[in-house]
């Protein structure tokens, strides 16, 4: 498809519920005694995945409507093994694939997972591996999908996690959740914690000291309902693209603003953008609001190392496009991990970009951008089936000059289906 060049973005909009707090109600809700109303959950191919798996392994969900769903939860061991085929496919969703290994290490039963090919392409053994410590019976495919997962009882432990992962930290907190003693896992940079924060709604007494993260064996998980606030990784791209084109005026209302999720307006404010935020509130431990954003000539290059990556992990494409119109060079270090995503994100973003004649070199742990206030030109960019950069090349195609021919749009659908048409409606 071609994305045209826009003049501005202006208007109210919202984006679909969060993914991660999306999959965790799915997840979390199975485990829990009774029902669990989820409220503005976020339907995508990904979301779409972890419905069809917890319903595989027994659990019923009616969708009451396109984003209410009332999960009936089977108890903290009530998953059954899926009959016929015997495997959960887990289709592109990395969180399933990670969360669901934590819960089914010790559900009774044999249980296997598979995924897409670019799912079957990432590391596993992340998870196998602390995994095995606390006794899972867990086989993996040389550190990837498929894998086999035989119910056991679990011991706690405590595991300093060797890479910054909300998802290898979850799996190892929900496994914990089914193990003898208390499991404490310890990061080396915070990451996302809609884990910890949903348990705690659910009842479970969550520990935090420092780094360390530790919860008990527990009896049995309560929730009434989830409200899943905005994603803020789909309103992103909407909101780099306003700061892009002089004139905008976007506010995305009902964004989650959890601190350790909202790096992006970090670095928005950084490189000389004006962001409002509005309505702050908190719903189940989860920060709310609705964010502004004004178009403006006047981007400063900035720099993200480390300690801030995983706080705006899935918008570090986009932070490459804002380095694309900055003054100076803007440069993001510490982020290895973006090469164990739905692509190796650090090859597709430089990809993408040079394709429409950005500056940018890639390096082993992200990418230095040297910036010009002019719009680039445009040109094709490929999604190389990765979502995110799908949405990196169309907002790429909206602050170009002559557009962006996009390769494989319909990648957008793993965590935004309606993305386009917001596009379009939010465009001048
Ligand atoms: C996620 C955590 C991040 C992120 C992914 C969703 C989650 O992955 O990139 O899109 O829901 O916990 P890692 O934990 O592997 O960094």
């Amino acid at each position: 498809m071609r994305v045209e060049p826009r003049a501005r973005l202006v208007g109210h909009i919202a984006v679909p519920g969060d993914k991660s707090i999306s999959h965790r109600a799915l997840l979390i809700g199975s485990l829990c005694e009774s029902d669990v109303l989820v409220e503005q959950w976020g339907r995508s191919a990904d979301t779409e995945s972890t419905l069809a798996a917890v319903r595989a392994l027994g659990v019923e969900v009616d969708e009451q409507d396109v984003d209410t769903l009332v999960v009936h939860g089977r108890g903290l061991r009530g998953l059954v093994p899926v009959p016929g085929t015997g495997h959960v496919q887990c289709g592109n969703a990395g969180t399933l694939a990670r969360l669901i290994s934590g819960i089914l290490a010790f559900q009774d039963g044999r249980f296997e997972l598979v995924g897409d090919a670019s799912l079957s392409a990432r590391p596993m053994d992340r998870v196998a591996e602390p995994l095995r410590r606390m006794g899972a019976s867990v086989t993996d495919t040389e550190g990837h999908l498929p894998i086999q997962i035989e119910g056991s009882p679990l011991e706690g432990i405590e595991y300093e996690l060797p890479v910054a992962s909300a998802q290898v930290k979850s799996a190892i907190l929900l496994a914990g959740l089914g193990a003898r003693g208390r499991t404490t896992v310890v990061e080396p940079t915070p990451t996302r914690d809609h884990t910890e924060l949903m348990l705690e709604a659910a009842g479970v007494n969550v520990r935090r000291k420092g780094r360390a993260i530790s919860v008990e064996g527990a009896e049995r998980l309560g929730l009434d309902e989830v409200l899943v606030p905005g994603d803020i990784s789909s309103a992103a791209p909407f909101l780099v693209a306003a700061a892009l084109l002089p004139g905008s005026s976007l506010t995305v209302h009902d964004v989650g603003l959890n601190p350790r999720r909202a790096g992006i307006l970090e670095v928005l404010e950084r490189m000389g953008v004006r962001v409002g935020v509005t309505s702050r509130r908190r719903i189940a431990g989860e920060l709310v609001g609705d964010v502004e954003v004004t178009g403006t000539h006047e981007l400063v290059a900035t720099r993200v190392t480390a300690e801030e990556v995983p706080t705006l992990v899935d918008e570090l494409p986009l932070v490459a496009l804002l380095g694309a119109f900055a003054h100076g060079e803007t440069v993001v270090s510490g982020a290895e991990e973006l090469r164990a995503k739905e692509s190796d994100r650090i090859e597709t973003v430089t990809a993408g970009l040079r394709a429409i004649g950005v500056r940018i070199e890639p390096r082993p742990d992200g990418f230095v951008i040297r910036g010009t206030p002019a719009r680039p030109r445009g040109g094709t960019v490929d999604a190389a089936g990765d979502h995110r950069i799908a949405m990196l090349g169309a907002v790429a195609g909206a602050v170009s000059r002559e557009g962006v021919k996009l390769e494989g749009a319909d990648s957008v659908g793993i965590s935004f289906p309606g993305f386009f048409e917001l596009l379009d409606s939010a465009s001048q």
